[in-house]
C-alpha cells in the first residue's frame, strides 16, 4: 500500500483515478485550490483520503501535504488555453512550486500531467509522431506551459535524482467522443495504469511518455511508456462504429487538432474562433 498525493484532486482525471487507486489499496492526499474543494470533491473516504486546500503556488502547504508520500501526481492546472499571465502563474510557476514542494518533502517520484499540446504541431503521419518522442512543438500558450512542465520535470530528475514521468496525455475521457479520439483516447483504467507505472518503475531519471490507450488507430509510439512499465490495455476501436455514425469526418492532420488551427485564438479558452492576428 502506497501513499499517493494528487494535485488538481477535484478535476476530471483525479475524480476518475480516486476510486481506482483506492481499490488498488492505496491511500490518497487530495490537494486542490480552496475555491475548488467543497462540492467538487465528493464522497471523500476519511479512512483512505485526506483533503488539503492550497493554491498550487503555496510551496509550504504542499510540502507538508506531501510528507510521507511515495508519489506525487501533479494534475492541477488551467487545463485549457488562457491568457499568458494566467498560464504562466498557474501552469508554469505552479508546476515549479509543486516540484519544489515534493523535493522539500523528500518525495522521490512524480508523475506530471503534460499534454499532446506540447507537441500539437507535429503532423499525425510524420515519423516524428510514430517513433520515439518528438521535440516540443506547442500549439498554444497552454502547450508552451506543458513543454515547460517537461523541462521542470527534467530539472528535478537531473539535479535531485528524482524519478519523474512527464505524460503527454492525449484525450482523457470515459469513452472516445469523436474521430480524433479514435487515435488519441486515454481511458480511465489506462490512466490508472500510468499512475501505477510511475509508482513502481525501477528506471530512474526523467521520462516523457504518451498518455494514450492501446488504440488500433493510434499515431504515436507506446515504446517510451512501455520502457517504464506503462502497458495500456484499452482500445478506442471498440467504440469506432458508434463514433463514426455520429461524426463521419476525418481526424485533423496534426496532433493538436483544433488547438493548432489559426482560427483558434492564442490566449482565449477553447471555443475562441476569432481569426488570429
Ligand atoms: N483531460 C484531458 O484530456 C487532458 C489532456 C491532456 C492533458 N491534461 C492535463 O491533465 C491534468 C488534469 O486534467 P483534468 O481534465 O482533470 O483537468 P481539470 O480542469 O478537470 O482539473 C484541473 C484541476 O486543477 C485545479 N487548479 C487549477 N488552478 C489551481 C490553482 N491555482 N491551485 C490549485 N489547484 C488548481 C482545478 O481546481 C481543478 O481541480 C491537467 O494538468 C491537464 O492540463 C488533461
Amino acid at each position: 500500500m502506497a501513499l499517493i498525493a494528487l494535485t488538481g484532486a477535484s478535476g476530471r482525471i483525479a475524480t476518475a483515478l480516486r476510486p481506482r487507486l483506492r481499490a488498488a489499496g492505496h491511500r490518497l492526499v487530495l490537494c486542490d485550490a480552496p475555491d475548488a474543494v467543497g462540492d467538487a470533491l465528493r464522497d471523500v473516504d476519511p479512512a483512505t483520503e485526506r483533503v488539503v486546500e492550497a493554491d498550487l503556488r503555496d510551496i509550504d502547504a504542499h510540502a507538508s501535504a506531501f510528507a510521507g508520500a511515495d508519489l506525487v501526481v501533479h494534475l492541477g492546472a488551467h487545463s485549457d488555453e488562457r491568457p499568458w499571465d494566467e498560464i504562466l502563474a498557474v501552469n508554469i510557476d505552479g508546476t515549479r512550486a509543486v516540484c519544489e514542494a515534493a523535493r522539500l518533502a523528500g518525495v522521490g517520484r512524480m508523475l506530471l500531467a503534460s499534454s499532446v499540446h506540447a507537441a500539437g504541431y507535429v503532423p499525425v503521419d510524420s515519423p516524428r509522431a510514430r517513433e520515439g518522442m518528438p521535440l516540443p512543438a506547442p500549439d498554444t500558450y497552454y502547450g508552451v506551459s506543458k513543454a515547460a512542465l517537461e523541462a521542470i520535470g527534467g530539472l528535478y530528475a537531473g539535479r535531485f535524482a528524482m524519478t519523474v514521468v512527464s505524460a503527454r496525455i492525449m484525450t482523457f475521457d470515459d469513452r472516445p467522443g469523436g474521430p480524433r479520439s479514435l487515435q488519441s483516447w486515454l481511458s480511465p483504467d489506462d490512466m490508472t495504469r500510468l499512475v501505477l507505472a510511475a509508482l513502481t518503475t525501477g528506471v530512474p531519471g526523467h521520462h516523457v511518455v504518451w498518455g494514450v490507450s492501446r488504440n488500433t488507430r493510434r499515431v504515436v509510439d507506446l515504446a517510451p511508456g512501455l520502457a517504464i512499465g506503462f502497458d495500456p490495455q484499452d482500445d478506442a476501436e471498440a467504440h469506432a462504429s458508434e463514433v463514426e455514425r455520429r461524426d463521419p469526418s476525418r481526424p485533423p492532420g496534426v496532433l493538436g487538432g483544433s488547438f493548432a488551427d489559426t482560427a483558434y485564438v492564442l490566449g482565449e479558452p477553447h471555443g475562441g474562433t476569432r481569426p488570429g492576428p
